[in-house]
């Protein structure tokens, strides 16, 4: 039987009597209910016969006087074949000793004399069939239970699977994301490092200095604890900020800021509005845009485009005005110069040209960017050619390309990537004179 389908409204019973009249006159008072399905054996063997062919035998009633096989013995057997089946024992006075022992031995749930009482063998055996189906019912609501269980354990192993395999299918997407997220990245500070170096080609008499800026500028950023993300964008600004002066003609281009006239100023006004212009079209820039249109506004209000003033000016935009400031005058000075001199220079400028506020960023950062030679009794200097650079290295010179493209500062420290540049642009656009190097004394 499946214990989790309802067990039927009638129960089956088996009769067993070596007395015939005895098991016809059962049978037919049974026969009178609705509720009983009907067995009979002869004999205890036959009882037991049957019990082995037909399953979900709820009630046995047995004669306890019975040759071969008594109906104590019957009944014990009886428990080991259907042992849910509620056995009931026909005896008369005179076996009443050995019933009882039996009952106490819990192979029998009832004894009825004989002769019976219809009625009183009607009570007894609507009571058993009672009985057989509570624990019927109770088995097929266990089983039931415990199928339940086992689905919901199933359930419960498949979907902590499932989230497992989604956690990681979705660890996989995050790193691959992650991965070209920095590839992009590295893709779009590569861009930005063409560009701003054909800024400075339209512009030699300064070379290197958009990337300078930046580097001051982001070195500014982070010693106001600023976010990445945040220096990132002032850095990648600052690369830009002049990328308005490629439109810019020559004539204006060459001349000093002091000795243009009243439209050459105009027009060299013009190059922060025609920078956040060029970069507008695209909109991983145009934040930037802002800020190159803003690095020439003064902090008292004077400046252009817009006339803005201390706090409206945005902070990239204040951060660039100082490091440009202190990268045009640094060119005034021959390269071995201290940078406290182009500080005392800026003197006058604070408060007026640029925030005082972030005087107190300039000092180290400069000192970090422009100041990054060891000259230790443990380096010595040495002239090499582009094929000789080996990692670590540190260039004493600005290194630029024969057409005058600056292409590693002064102070950097080769890496693989430099060294590979260095060596290409050296095919592309080769240079005469060999690099001065500091190395590591051996
Ligand atoms: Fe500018
Ligand atoms: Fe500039």
């Amino acid at each position: 039987m499946n214990e989790t389908i309802e067990p039927p409204a009638s129960v089956k019973v088996l009769l067993v009597d070596d007395e015939v009249n005895i098991t016809k006159s059962l049978r037919r008072l049974l026969g009178q209910e609705d509720d009983y399905e009907v067995f009979i054996g002869n004999s205890g063997e036959e009882g037991l016969e049957l019990l082995r062919e037909e399953s979900d035998i709820g009630v046995i009633i047995s004669d306890q006087r019975m040759p071969q096989m008594t109906g104590v013995e019957f009944l014990r057997e009886a428990r080991i074949l259907a042992p849910e089946a509620i056995r009931i024992l026909l005896t008369g006075y005179a076996d009443i000793e050995a019933s009882l022992a039996a009952i106490n031995q819990g192979a029998v749930f009832r004894y009825l004399s004989k002769p019976w009482q219809d009625d009183e063998l009607l009570a007894a055996l609507a009571e058993a069939a009672d009985h057989f189906r509570l624990i019927s019912e109770n088995k097929r609501l266990n089983a039931l239970v415990a199928k339940q269980n086992a689905e919901l354990q199933d359930w419960n192993t498949r979907l902590k699977q499932r989230v497992l395999d989604q956690t990681s299918q979705i660890r996989a997407k995050s790193d691959s994301l992650a991965e070209k997220n920095l590839q992009l990245r590295v893709s779009f500070g590569e861009t930005i490092d063409a560009l701003a170096g054909l800024i400075e080609m339209r512009d030699p008499k300064v070379p290197g200095h958009s990337r300078n800026t930046a580097e001051l500028v982001a070195a500014m950023a982070i010693a106001m604890e600023l976010p990445d993300e945040e220096v990132r964008s002032y850095r990648s600004a600052a690369m830009l900020h002049d990328i308005g002066k490629i439109s810019m003609s020559d004539e204006v281009l060459r001349k000093s800021i002091l000795r243009l006239n009243e439209k050459e100023l105009i027009e060299y006004q013009q190059h922060v509005v025609r920078g956040q212009t060029a970069i507008d079209p695209v909109p991983e820039l145009r934040e930037l845009g802002l800020l190159i249109r803003h690095h020439h506004e003064n902090y008292d209000g004077s400046g252009f485009p817009d006339g803005l003033a201390k706090q409206d000016i945005p902070l990239g935009a204040r951060l660039i005005a100082i490091a440009d400031c202190f990268e045009h005058k640094l060119h005034q000075f021959a390269e071995d110069v201290a940078f406290e001199d182009v500080l005392k220079v800026m003197t006058q400028d604070w408060g007026i040209g640029l925030d005082p506020r972030l005087k107190k960023f300039l000092h180290q950062a400069a000192e970090q960017v422009f100041c990054t030679l060891d000259f230790s009794a443990e380096m010595i200097e040495r002239m090499v050619s582009p094929n000789e650079l080996v990692v670590g290295m540190q260039i004493l010179q600005n290194i630029c390309s024969g057409t005058g493209v600056l292409l590693l500062k002064r102070g950097t420290v080769l890496d693989e990537a430099s060294i590979d540049s260095i060596q290409r642009c050296f095919m592309i656009d080769p240079f005469k004179a060999k690099i001065t190097v500091l190395i590591k004394r051996k």
